[in-house]
């Protein structure tokens, strides 16, 4: 069903190598003190992890979505700051600039995006419009040759490291939805503000903060799309972004399966080692199990895009579904790590509390579910890569 390529598995070698290698020494240390992984981030830009389906022309991989999801599984098995961050910066910023943007927005900013130079944000979210994305309240208010931009953003990833915002604002308040434009503002520009990091349960060293923006000169060439695009690009682009943190709780769920299947060979309780308890051994057995079915919903999610087939709904099942296997599954490994799960060294009390975010961010669960009823509602089937009556 899905064929894997040489380059596939060299991306998924490398992406392991640097994993365990660069990422995990220094990962624990950096989740308590919610350090930024500066190093960690400028080396991924260096090794193309920030731009991976931007096309050469623009100095990107040239990758298709498959490699970045399995680039995406290996460093979320050990560094959930820096995995979103390449999320965010690949599937909501880099490919929605490329699919959506003018050529000169294309040229002016791909090239620094995806070697980290810059590194950007996708401001959405609001105190008063999480899962309700149609209520804006920031307004871009158009002034002829630019927008004036002013409002609040909240929970933006990257938020005070991002140079490039895309930010979606109301222009016209009666047209609701088809009002909404979405801008591209430099960090930089007078009237943007960035509040304090949030201290977070998980995903702790990367940086999340609300942005203000107040009177902000928004010039009409930073507009991507035609006027009253901008929700429509907010939710082609999340979907893209869902099948990013649909391999992002992928891979929490596959790193504490890893550690807890090398635990409980080594552990030994009751003269024999705990794998060898029934106990243990159906709880690897589910595990494993449901860990392969999300890396199913993933690859096929991935895919679709690839073949450019409406991904919508397969998107929003890999979520939902690999998102719920990694919290429920990183409480079974904590369970099979015992006392050891619940400390740091063990790293796997902070894949725990890592999964949370993965049903919560880019839609909860709930969106997922109100995606894919309406999709089966509206009768657009699910269906099948393969047909099995062939
Ligand atoms: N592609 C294209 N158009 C789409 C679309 C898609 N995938 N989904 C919806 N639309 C269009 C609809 O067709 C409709 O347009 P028309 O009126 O022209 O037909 C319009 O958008 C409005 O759609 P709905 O009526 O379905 O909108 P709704 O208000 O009922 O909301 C929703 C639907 C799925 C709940 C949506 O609001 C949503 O996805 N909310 C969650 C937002 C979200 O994911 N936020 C995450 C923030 S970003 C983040 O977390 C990044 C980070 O930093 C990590």
């Amino acid at each position: 069903m899905f064929h894997l390529t040489e380059e596939h598995l060299a991306v998924q070698q490398a992406a392991r190598d640097f994993a365990q290698n660069e990422l995990k020494p220094g990962v624990i240390e950096r989740d308590s003190k919610g350090a930024y992984p500066t190093e960690q981030v400028k080396k991924m830009g260096e090794l193309g992890f920030l731009g991976m389906m931007v096309s050469p022309e623009y100095g990107g991989g040239g990758m298709d979505s498959l490699a970045y999801v399995i680039a995406m599984e290996e460093i979320s098995k050990v560094d959930n700051s820096c995995s979103v961050i390449m999320s965010v910066n690949n599937s909501l910023v880099c490919w929605g600039i490329e699919m959506f943007g003018t050529e000169e927005q294309k040229r002016k900013y791909l090239p620094k995006l995806v070697t980290g130079e810059w590194i950007g944000s996708f401001c959405l979210s609001e105190p008063e419009a999480g899962s309700d994305a149609t209520s804006q309240r920031t307004t871009a208010v158009d002034m002829g040759d630019h927008y004036l931009l002013n409002g609040t953003k909240n929970w933006i990833t990257n938020g005070s490291t991002s140079k490039l915002h895309l930010v979606m604002a109301q222009t016209d308040v009666h047209k609701a939805h088809k009002g909404i434009n979405c801008l591209i503002v430099e960090s930089d520009w007078q009237g943007v503000a960035i509040g304090a990091k949030e201290d977070k349960l998980g995903i702790r060293s990367s940086d999340t903060t609300s942005i203000m923006y107040s009177d902000v000169k928004v010039p009409k060439e930073n507009r991507i799309g035609e006027d009253g695009f901008g929700f429509k690009f907010a939710m082609k682009t999340l979907s893209g972004g869902r099948i990013g943190i649909a391999s992002q709780a992928l891979g929490i769920a596959a790193g504490a399966f890893e550690l807890s299947v090398a635990y409980a060979k080594e552990r030994q309780a009751f003269g024999k080692p705990i794998a060898n308890h029934q106990a243990i051994a159906f709880k690897i057995a589910d595990m494993a199990t449901e860990i392969e079915a999300a890396r199913l919903l993933v690859y096929r999610a991935a895919t679709m895009k690839d073949q450019q087939l409406n991904y919508d709904q397969a998107a929003a099942m890999a979520k939902l579904f690999a998102s719920e296997v990694a919290m429920r599954h990183t409480v079974e490994a904590v369970q099979i790590h015992g006392g050891y799960g619940f400390v740091k060294e063990y790293h796997v009390e902070r894949l725990m509390r890592d999964a949370k975010i993965t049903q919560i961010y880019e839609g909860t669960s709930e969106v997922q579910r109100i995606v894919v009823s309406r999709n089966v509602l509206n009768g657009e089937l699910y269906v099948p890569m393969i047909n099995v009556a062939n």
